[in-house]
């Protein structure tokens, strides 16, 4: 282990290189959830670590200011793990990183994530944050698990992948994550398998059959959806719901889709009815989904006139929960079947004051006010990567007085609260709600405010358009004199 000149204590800390080992206090968590400690000064994100291990670690990507590592062993464990924690039980369970700490603890490390997200990367001061709502159920709350084929000791199984390991496959016979009748489809298909002697899809060469199961659940119905994902080949009807395709060395789980039993999910969320296709988007947790989509609500603030835009909508839940206090809800989502659930979900619920269309929010957003004119209020759900600037820009367009933005990614919610308070926006309110217990996951909803009028910040190309068109101009009129 390397460490700063104990005689220049002013000197730079050394480098660790890819492979070394160390030992070292894991002091605080990073967001996204690896530990972070700092052996001579030089800053290791660990993943594998909880603040107040000692552990043993191993290198894994060197830059001068930061490296990352795996921890290989917990040396002195933190006084603040949890007793009945194994240390080695994330291993088994590699989706539930947190369930060493202490719910308490979980919630405390999220609400600092966010605050320091914003003022960090959003560079805002005078922040309200409103108090994280917690979980109602810390364990078995998932409504949607993949899980992955592999084999260990010549052995079909079906878990998931150890943390960074995407070539090796650990089998999970109960997800606690997940719900008993979830694990039980799960251990149904594995059985099945087994039985019929088929082989898992290796990806290093690319062979075998078998490549993900996808289990969903509808947590109020009872309804349990299997979708088995395979390399095309021969074998006999599988036991379950879709059968997915997928050729070549695709790592993804979508592709051409058969129906074997139900074909779409139903669930129930407030007082609606809500199907579901198969890759159509819904919030991994739906009892939080509810707590989510009710802060959402009092957010928007709606009093029964307002035309609401609901960008990034999936299959309408937000809209479709709030047109009973809008005039009218225009949705937009990229993934066509998703829109074709949302207009049956309204006809199915009698609403009739929502609106679908199916168009990238990129491009679909100057067509959809074209056709709605402006919004007085928009939600917003964008995936984790958050809005890119073009789609902030045609956000800003809208010239809604309020925007309600749902955020699973603090840290891409943060420069996009900057470009909206940039654009003439106050940040008025944020409060992170706790779906994923066990996980360094964050949701959160941000209220702005609209102060005055909107300035328009110009895009680069615009800029440059602009210029030219000032030259041009310029030259015209020097001709004409
Ligand atoms: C986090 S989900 C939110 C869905 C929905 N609001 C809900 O609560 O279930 C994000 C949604 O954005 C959609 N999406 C992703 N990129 C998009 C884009 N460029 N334009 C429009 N929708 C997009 C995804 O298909 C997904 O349904």
């Amino acid at each position: 282990m390397s460490a700063t000149n104990p005689t220049n204590p002013t000197s730079q800390p050394t480098r660790l290189r890819r492979g070394e080992t160390f030992e070292g206090e894991i002091e605080t968590l990073a967001y996204g959830g690896r530990g972070i400690t700092k052996p001579g000064g030089y800053v290791v994100f660990v993943n594998g670590g909880l603040p107040g291990d000692t552990v043993r670690a191993e290198i894994t990507k060197s830059k001068k200011g930061y490296a990352e590592a795996i921890a290989t062993a917990i040396v002195t464990p933190s006084r603040d793990r949890l007793a009945d924690v194994d240390i080695h039980q994330d291993e088994a369970c590699p989706g539930a990183s947190w369930q060493a700490l202490s719910y308490k603890q979980q919630l405390a490390y999220k609400e600092e994530h966010v605050a320091d997200a914003l003022t960090r990367i959003g560079k805002l001061g005078d922040l309200s944050i409103d108090p994280i709502i917690g979980a109602d159920q810390q364990w078995r709350y998932r409504n949607k698990v993949e899980y992955s084929f592999g084999e260990q000791d010549g052995e079909l199984v079906l878990g998931f992948h150890p943390r960074g390991r995407w070539d090796e496959v650990l089998d999970i016979e109960d997800c606690h994550l997940s719900s008993e009748a979830t694990n039980q489809a799960r251990n149904e298909v594995l059985a099945w398998a087994k039985t019929e002697g088929l082989n898992a899809y290796d990806p290093r060469d690319h062979r075998g059959t078998l490549r993900n199961l996808v289990v969903r659940e509808g947590r109020r119905t009872g309804q349990i959806q299997t979708r088995l994902v395979t390399s095309r080949a021969n074998f006999p009807r599988p036991p379950v719901d879709l059968h997915t395709i997928i050729d070549g060395p695709s790592g993804s789980t979508s592709g051409p889709t058969g129906v074997l039993g139900e074909e779409t999910l139903r669930e129930r969320i407030f007082d609606l009815d809500i199907e579901l296709s198969h890759d159509a988007f819904f919030q991994t947790n739906t009892e939080m989904a509810e707590k989510l989509y009710g802060l959402a609500a009092e957010y928007a603030g709606l009093t029964g006139r307002e035309k609401l835009f609901d960008l990034f909508c999936g299959v309408g839940t937000i809209g479709l929960s709030l047109a009973g206090q809008a005039g009218q809800v225009w949705g937009l989502e990229i993934v066509p079947d998703a829109i074709e659930n949302a207009k049956r979900n309204a006809k199915a619920n009698n609403i009739t004051n929502a609106r679908f269309v199916a168009a990238n929010a990129r491009t679909g957003m100057r067509p959809l006010i074209e056709e709605a004119g402006r919004p007085d209020v928009v939600t917003i759900d964008p995936p984790r990567a958050g809005l890119s600037a073009k789609i902030v820009r045609r956000l800003i367009e809208c010239e809604a007085r309020r925007i309600v933005y749902i955020s699973c990614n603090p840290t891409t919610l943060a420069p996009n609260a900057a470009q909206l308070v940039e654009a003439g926006y106050r940040l008025t309110r944020v409060r992170p709600v706790d779906m994923f217990p066990q996980t360094p996951h964050i949701e959160c909803v941000a209220q702005f405010d609209l102060i005055g009028e909107v300035r328009y910040v110009e895009s680069p190309t615009d800029r440059k358009r602009r210029e030219r068109d000032e030259r041009r101009q310029a030259t015209k009129e020097a001709r004409s004199k």
